[in-house]
């Protein structure tokens, strides 16, 4: 599904220049549930911003399905972008002038799917999440959890095999998290692919398979540090 070789991220300012992800290896297969691991600032969400393709490495090979991600056109990127990749947000990210029908609808109408395909898939989907009796509501007058229901419900309304999630349940107590956790346990089960961060061993265990980084590269055991 996905293939870095060698990833590498540099982020320079005028004092620092910052390693955040070195000489990365790490391929996912279709229908895999990764969790990724590590001390804060190893490296976790700019791994993610890359394999969502939100960000560009610095050097190395990320290939996506068949494509070198480097190689591709700025139009070939936004259509593997769009209709490629659902991303989950620890904050949740929903658009507060919106409605929770309108914040899941978002997509879809980037994707140009035709209106009344587009009601019936939003509706499909907040039922599917149990908040279809608050498609009116806006996001602040939700709880975090119900919150983070939507966000995930915009991430899967167009179907996308692949979905990034970066520490999902980061705001939600323990009820809320199970919840958003079982939601994408059963994604994975239908053959959707995901890479999520985590700090929670808890939700890691949700996973097929984890992976530990620490200072931008993968290591075999969790290396846990105080911050
Ligand atoms: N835009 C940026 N400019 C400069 N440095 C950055 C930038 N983004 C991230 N970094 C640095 O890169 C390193 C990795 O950051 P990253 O956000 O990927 O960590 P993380 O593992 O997600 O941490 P956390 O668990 O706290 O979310 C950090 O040292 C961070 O300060
Ligand atoms: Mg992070």
């Amino acid at each position: 599904m996905i293939k870095t070789e060698n990833l590498s991220k540099v982020f320079k300012t005028t004092e620092l220049e910052t390693s955040a992800i070195d000489n990365l290896n790490l391929e996912v297969n279709a229908g895999e549930f990764i969790a990724i691991m590590g001390p804060s600032g190893c490296g976790k969400s700019t791994l993610l911003n890359i394999l969502g393709l939100l960000d560009n490495p610095t050097s190395g090979s990320y290939r996506f399905g068949n494509q070198e991600v480097s190689k591709c056109s700025e139009k070939q990127l936004t259509t593997l972008r769009k209709g490629g990749v659902g991303f989950i947000f620890q904050n949740f990210n929903l658009i507060d002038e919106l409605t929770v029908f309108e914040n899941v609808a978002l997509p879809l109408e980037y994707l140009k799917v035709p209106k009344n395909e587009r009601k019936k898939r939003v509706e499909e989907v907040l039922k599917r999440i149990g908040i279809d009796h608050r498609a009116d509501h806006f996001p602040r007058q939700l709880s975090g959890g119900q919150q983070q229901r939507v966000a995930v419900a915009r991430a899967i309304a167009f179907k996308p095999k692949f979905i990034l999630a970066d520490e999902p349940t980061g705001n939600l107590d323990s009820k809320n998290g199970k919840e958003v956790m079982d939601l994408l346990s059963e994604l994975n089960k239908e053959g959707t692919t995901i890479v999520m961060v985590t700090h929670s061993k808890r939700d890691a265990s949700y996973a097929s398979r984890n992976v530990f980084l620490y200072d931008g590269k993968i290591v075999d055991k969790l290396i846990e540090e105080e911050v």
